[in-house]
């Protein structure tokens, strides 16, 4: 028999609905799904695949290496790669797609590709706000009509990030977004198209239809959380696992490290396999919930590294056989990311990116 441990089910077939809202929403349909960071906690491989199916023309990442291995997985599609100015020869290497955000950067990648006798695409970041990487504004014109003249560069893309599209007040947002409309303006006034613009993030994807260009970039909306206009999306992970003890305890038992539960009543104490190292958050100690059986039942103590306990004396029914449902729907009860979120002191995007390496992912075609 397989030990009972926790995994997770990711429901292609939410990702692919969301894919839909996202396109819906950006008025054009091209979408570049972020599937950074595992693509965010639900497994960037097959995560890409699905949407490189369904024909997405791009994909983003952090980092050079997330990409590499999207591509030695087979993936065809070009790829963004955000934060990176050192990895040349692996963008030519695998013919990735730089975010070129400085001048030395974009002269070395110049450089390159005459020495291979190749040309490669890039796209440009400017930094209307955000303050993380891009080039100045103040400088952004020019310097980009200098890159425009280095040989082998194609200067494919222009974008930019928004730093708070999420909030109901767009003061800041507006602002970004003027100063790039007025820099893509610019640059056309200076015979520079490029075939893609793109800044909106899940946010603007969602309450800012002005700032969709002719690409949008989101992420969380993909899986199913986002901001609070998100009530059409289908959340895409759900975490489950099975009890792996279960005791009957008098009052006054302590359950877990530090003794800072002690049993009221006689109590059911149910152990599940997932802890912090999982990502069931210590933060959760005393605070989160699980689902079994359709009821809520709490955490009993502290989260250990490897396990939890919760108190099913109030949960009939419960034996080894139960579904124990970590993030997700159970009947009429629902864990949401956000709610974890809310409890821990951290946002949905944490939550999703914390789920561990021992959870495996389960893919399924059919909705959570
Ligand atoms: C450059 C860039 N674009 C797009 C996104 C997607 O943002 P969101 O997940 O809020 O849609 C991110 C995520 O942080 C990002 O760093």
């Amino acid at each position: 028999m397989e030990q009972a441990t926790a995994y997770a089910e990711v429901s292609l077939g939410a990702l692919s609905h969301n894919l839909e809202a996202a396109r819906r929403k950006s008025g054009h349909g091209k979408v570049i799904p972020v599937v950074k960071a595992n693509a965010y906690g639900h497994g960037a491989v097959a995560v890409a695949r699905h949407l490189a199916a369904q024909g997405v023309p791009k994909l983003g990442v952090a980092f050079t290496r997330e990409a590499v291995e999207l591509r030695e997985s087979g993936i065809t599609i070009p790829i963004l790669i955000f934060f990176d100015r050192d990895s040349t020869d692996a963008w030519f290497d695998y013919n990735l797609t730089p975010v070129v955000f400085d001048m030395k950067t974009a002269k070395r990648i110049s450089s390159e590709a005459s020495r291979r006798n190749r040309q490669i695409n890039v796209h440009i970041k400017v930094d209307t706000g955000m303050g993380r990487v891009g080039l100045d504004m103040t400088r952004a014109r020019d310097e980009i009509a200098r890159m425009a003249t280095l040989r082998g560069i194609r200067l494919e893309g222009l974008m930019s990030h928004f730093a708070e599209a999420d909030l109901q007040d767009k003061d800041f947002a507006e602002y970004q977004l003027k100063s790039f409309s007025t820099l893509v303006r610019n640059l056309k006034h200076r015979g520079l198209r490029f075939d893609c613009c793109h800044m909106a993030n899940s946010a603007a994807v969602l309450t800012m239809p002005g700032a969709c260009f002719t690409m949008v970039r989101p992420g969380i909306m993909l899986y199913g959380y986002g901001c609070r206009e998100r009530e059409s999306l289908q959340p895409v992970m759900s975490i489950k696992s099975r009890i792996v003890f279960l005791k009957k305890v008098p009052a006054g038992t302590s359950i877990s490290y530090s003794r800072t539960f002690i049993t009221k009543r006689k109590s059911v104490i149910a152990t599940i396999p997932a802890g912090y190292a999982d990502g069931f958050d210590r933060r959760l100690s005393n605070q989160g919930h699980v689902l079994i059986n359709g009821k809520r039942a709490p955490v009993a103590g502290r989260v250990c590294m490897d396990t939890v306990m919760v108190d099913v004396t109030d949960v009939p029914g419960v034996n080894y056989e139960s579904e124990v449902v970590i993030l997700g729907r159970q009947g009429q009860e629902q864990v949401t990311a956000d709610e974890l979120a809310e409890r821990t002191g951290t946002i949905p995007y944490e939550v999703l990116t914390s789920v561990g390496q021992r959870i495996s992912r389960i893919y399924r075609t059919s909705p959570p």
